[in-house]
């Protein structure tokens, strides 16, 4: 077993990017994404286009996922791919193809959690990155959710706080859509804020209990103040880009990091692993290397390429998977909705 290569084939197609990953004994060979641009200019993604889209591209992004990794089908061990959660008509597209080419070739098919997979990436071998221990807590931050998760080993997980409404990413999306700013905006806010003053404007902080969170308000905070500001100078948003994005980036920051000392507080578990797209937000980063010497936790911050959806991702959770021999049966079907 020590001298086997295990090869993992991941694939994710949960919402709106098609991609294909290999994976041998951990280490990547190749990380392909497709990125659906269909969507941008409705602001959002639409379920119906973003199927259609999976069913053009898998096909071409497994090809050249095998091509990069140097490797032909017939070297696979294992195929891992993402059962759930998310849209459902993108979920069929994976699921089926997965189930099919496992079949085909006869060998282990491997369901992923897609939420448990934004934080294993964190075990993906890397040099330079440094693994968590067992136990960690993980903060998933993404356009779909926003979670705190006690990690107890790679599939013992339990969700400890989560948003009642809008997740991290739709509040930066729906933040950068007040402000005239293109989907999917939170990239944009993060560029703006970066030259600007993060105390130039005061929003409030939702009043949840527990580890929960809440983003809904804010969003409406943002709109009426915007309003409001418009209503004297029309030109209140291009004259304080910078300074409005600086400070709207600044109060999700401080209420993600509050949560995040109390659940500190609660658990006495001081090591933090980010996950999902929000987690390349330059602020976010920041304020979490700044927290390993300020309050003492060991932070661990992903490559830029494993915090948006990846299969990189879905091919670790595979390979730990398949080590305990966990495989799925010809009967998995894709799930939408789907517990950590
Ligand atoms: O994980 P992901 O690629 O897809 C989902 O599963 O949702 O996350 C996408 C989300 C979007 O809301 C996008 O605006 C946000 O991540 N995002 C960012 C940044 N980069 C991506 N938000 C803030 N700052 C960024 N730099
Ligand atoms: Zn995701």
């Amino acid at each position: 077993m020590a001298s086997q290569k295990i090869y993992i084939l991941g694939i994710e197609s949960s919402c709106d990017d098609t991609a294909a990953a290999v994976l041998c004994n951990g280490k990547i060979l190749s990380n392909v994404v497709a990125t659906q641009e269909v969507h941008k200019k409705y602001g959002g993604v639409v379920p119906e286009l973003a199927s259609r889209a999976h069913q053009q591209n898998i096909v071409p992004v497994i090809h050249e996922a095998l091509d990069r990794a140097g490797i032909t089908k017939k070297d696979l061990t294992a195929i891992a791919f993402t059962r759930g959660p998310g849209l459902m008509g993108s979920l069929l597209v994976g699921t089926s193809f997965a189930k099919s080419m496992a079949l085909g070739l006869n060998i282990p098919l491997i369901d992923v959690n897609h939420m448990q997979a934004h934080i294993l990436a964190h075990f993906i071998e890397e040099e330079g990155f440094d693994k968590p221990e067992f136990p960690f807590l993980a903060l998933t931050i993404s356009g779909g959710h926003t979670q705190v998760v006690k990690v107890s080993n790679y599939f013992e997980m339990e969700v400890i706080g989560q948003t009642l409404d809008d997740a991290v990413g739709e509040a930066f999306d729906k933040s950068a859509k007040i402000l005239g700013l293109p989907y999917p905006g939170g990239p944009l806010v993060d560029k703006y804020a970066q030259q600007g003053n993060p105390k130039a404007f005061q929003f409030p902080k939702p009043k949840v209990g527990d580890l929960n969170f809440s983003f809904s308000g804010l969003k409406t905070s943002i709109l009426y103040f915007i309003q409001k500001e418009l209503k004297e100078n029309p030109d209140f948003i291009s004259q304080n880009l910078e300074d409005i994005c600086a400070s709207i980036q600044h109060t999700i920051i401080n209420i993600l990091m509050d949560k995040m000392k109390k659940a500190v507080k609660q658990t006495g578990i001081r090591q933090i692993a980010i996950g999902g797209g929000v987690s390349a937000n330059s602020g976010i980063r920041k304020t979490l290397k700044e927290a390993e010497k300020k309050y003492g936790w060991k932070t661990f911050i992903p490559k830029f390429e494993y915090t948006t959806d990846n299969a990189a991702m879905i091919a670790i959770a595979g390979h730990y998977k398949y080590l305990t021999g966990d495989f799925a049966d010809m009967e998995v079907t894709a799930k939408a909705r789907i517990k950590m």
